[in-house]
């Protein structure tokens, strides 16, 4: 199968079945799908929660609009963002890169500036949603993988993130449940599997200028 083949095989997976469990290298994989993603200067502005637990996942099923998905599939993902942008962030991030790449940390400390410098310029509310933006690119990469492996998926916005930043106790950590991903395999039920996918034509969703 080729890559148009496997994103013509997923879709968004509305019933999983709840006795199939995703296989420890196969998450490793979707782990390092994500870990690969592109983000903006590299500095990975979020935390990704790999939440089992299912006591946990009824309760945020709760603040979900009750969706089935997120008790049922094999793993609940939730991508969270960093709420604040801090210069320690960005001194992290310079430090890999000086013992990945062998570079003396002088030598970054120009660029550190900069960027520091860029985000400043930032209001709080924009940094916030740059984070969040951060978080769909590895959620995209994600559901691509998870493709690729023959995994269903489900991206989610549909819940209340307040909820979840309480239930998880991600607002005194500095976090943000930004969107969620649910994924396993799909329920022979599933009728949507069955539905050709909806998409504008080609011509209507490009020009060439
Ligand atoms: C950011 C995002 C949020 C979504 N939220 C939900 C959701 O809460 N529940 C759900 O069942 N589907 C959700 N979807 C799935 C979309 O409805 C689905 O991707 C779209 O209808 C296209 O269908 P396909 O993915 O099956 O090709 C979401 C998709 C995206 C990209």
């Amino acid at each position: 199968m080729n890559y148009i083949d496997h994103l013509k095989w997923r879709y968004a997976t509305k019933k999983f079945d709840a006795r199939k469990k995703i296989a420890p290298d196969d998450l490793k994989k979707i782990k390092e799908a994500i870990q690969l993603s592109a983000s903006s200067y590299g500095l990975q502005l979020y935390k990704v929660l790999i939440i089992e637990n299912p006591l946990i996942r009824e309760q945020l099923k709760t603040a979900s609009w009750g969706q089935d998905q997120i008790t049922d599939a094999s793993h609940l993902i939730v991508f969270c963002n960093y709420t604040y942008v801090e210069d320690t962030h960005v001194d992290d991030f310079l430090h890999r890169t000086a013992i990945t790449q062998n570079i003396e940390m002088n030598n970054l400390s120009d660029y550190g500036n900069f960027m520091k410098g860029k985000i400043k310029t930032m209001t709080a509310l924009e940094s916030f949603q740059w984070t969040v933006r951060q978080t769909y690119l590895a959620l995209g990469n994600l559901l691509s993988a998870c493709a690729e492996l023959k995994i269903d998926s489900c991206p989610m916005e549909g819940f209340e993130a307040d909820k979840y930043n309480a239930i998880l106790g991600l607002t005194e950590k500095g976090l943000n449940a930004a969107v969620v991903a649910t994924i396993g395999y799909r329920s022979h039920e599933d009728h949507t599997q069955h539905r050709p996918k909806v998409r504008k034509p080609l011509e209507e969703l490009f020009k060439a200028v």
